[in-house]
């Protein structure tokens, strides 16, 4: 089944074979001894235990090679899955903390999107995202040095630890980037309550919801989503990973779908949680019962959802 993917972190695809094979390259000096080792650290209790290692793995990206590299090897992934369409985030702030220059990451990035295109059939765009728990004044000057870059991305999100860091913090930075015509989105309801979903619509003004589950919660919020079709980036395999919810089969998924509102499945980290694209469908339709009605929903939902042009919105749905 054709299919967009809305909500991947393209660091979160850097499987542990590349992160060895970078470190060696680059001669970065990484805390496990192999690549065996390094997978069996992959056992986390809540998102944060998570972002400590996803961290610590996208140290070993420095030149725009790697960053090339790790786009290319996720999009020649996603193209066997039948992703036909990808809206790529990258966390340009763990990057340029490190010394990194924008330039680096955003044309390594690029350049991979491009080739996507013309050897794969697969059309990739990048969303970049601001990282919620460092300032809002640190996400302003992020912005500032990725202007030279405009023409290579077509958006900004919102990403990283949620609780205490809710969406209105980054009021001015979305405000400004919604002056320069950029799309919004933000991660919102993953761990955090529904008030960030609610802010993130009516302070930030986002065109999307990444997750967004904990959104159930809230009868007036689930009308709203509904009413105003805002698509949910929903992630499975991550949610069950990071223990939002304790088994698959009490995942959410059925019910957004059922109450009306466009959620769509996504992989987020792939390399972290165990599964691309058509792990998350297949594993989320066996544990939740999903039906051949709710397949054909969440592929067009995710077109519906993309911001690609109305003629290949058109083409797949
Ligand atoms: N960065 C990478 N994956 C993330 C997630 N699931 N939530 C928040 N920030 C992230
Ligand atoms: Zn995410």
């Amino acid at each position: 089944m054709p299919k967009a993917e809305l909500h991947i972190h393209i660091e979160g695809s850097l499987e542990p074979e590349l992160i060895f094979a970078m470190a060696a390259r680059n001669g970065v000096a990484i805390a496990y001894s192999s690549v065996e080792e390094l997978r069996q650290a992959y056992a986390f209790s809540n998102l944060q235990s998570f972002l400590d290692i996803y961290y610590a793995g996208a140290s070993v990206l420095l030149h725009e090679q790697d960053f090339h590299d790790m786009a290319w090897a996720y999009l020649e992934r996603a193209a066997a899955d039948n992703v036909v369409h990808a809206e790529i985030f990258f966390d340009p702030q763990t990057h340029t903390a490190r010394g990194v220059d924008m330039g680096v990451v955003i044309n390594g990035l690029h350049r991979a999107c491009v080739e996507a295109k013309a050897r794969l059939g697969v059309d990739a765009s990048l969303i970049l995202c601001f990282l919620r728990h460092l300032s809002e004044d640190d996400a302003l000057e992020t912005l500032q040095q990725a202007l030279p870059y405009r023409d290579k991305f077509i958006g900004v999100g919102l990403d990283s630890s949620e609780v205490g860091h809710p969406p209105e913090k980054f009021a001015r930075v979305f405000e400004k980037c919604r002056g320069l015509g950029l799309h919004l989105v933000a991660h919102a309801g993953e761990e955090g309550p529904p008030a960030y979903v609610w802010t993130a619509l009516d302070v930030l003004k986002v065109e999307r919801i990444d997750h967004g589950v904990q959104s159930t919660k809230d009868p007036a919020l689930m009308k709203r989503l509904a009413q105003d079709r805002i698509a949910l980036t929903v992630c499975p395999l991550s949610n069950l990973k990071l223990c939002v919810f304790p088994q698959l089969a009490d995942h959410n998924i059925r019910e957004l779908l059922d109450a009306g509102l466009a959620a769509t499945i996504n992989s987020d980290d792939p390399a972290y949680f165990g599964g691309y694209m058509n792990e998350n469908f297949t594993q989320t339709f066996a544990a939740t019962g999903l039906t051949a009605a709710h397949a054909y929903q969440l592929a067009k939902n995710s077109f519906d959802a993309s911001f690609t042009d109305a003629a290949t919105k058109r083409r797949y749905t």
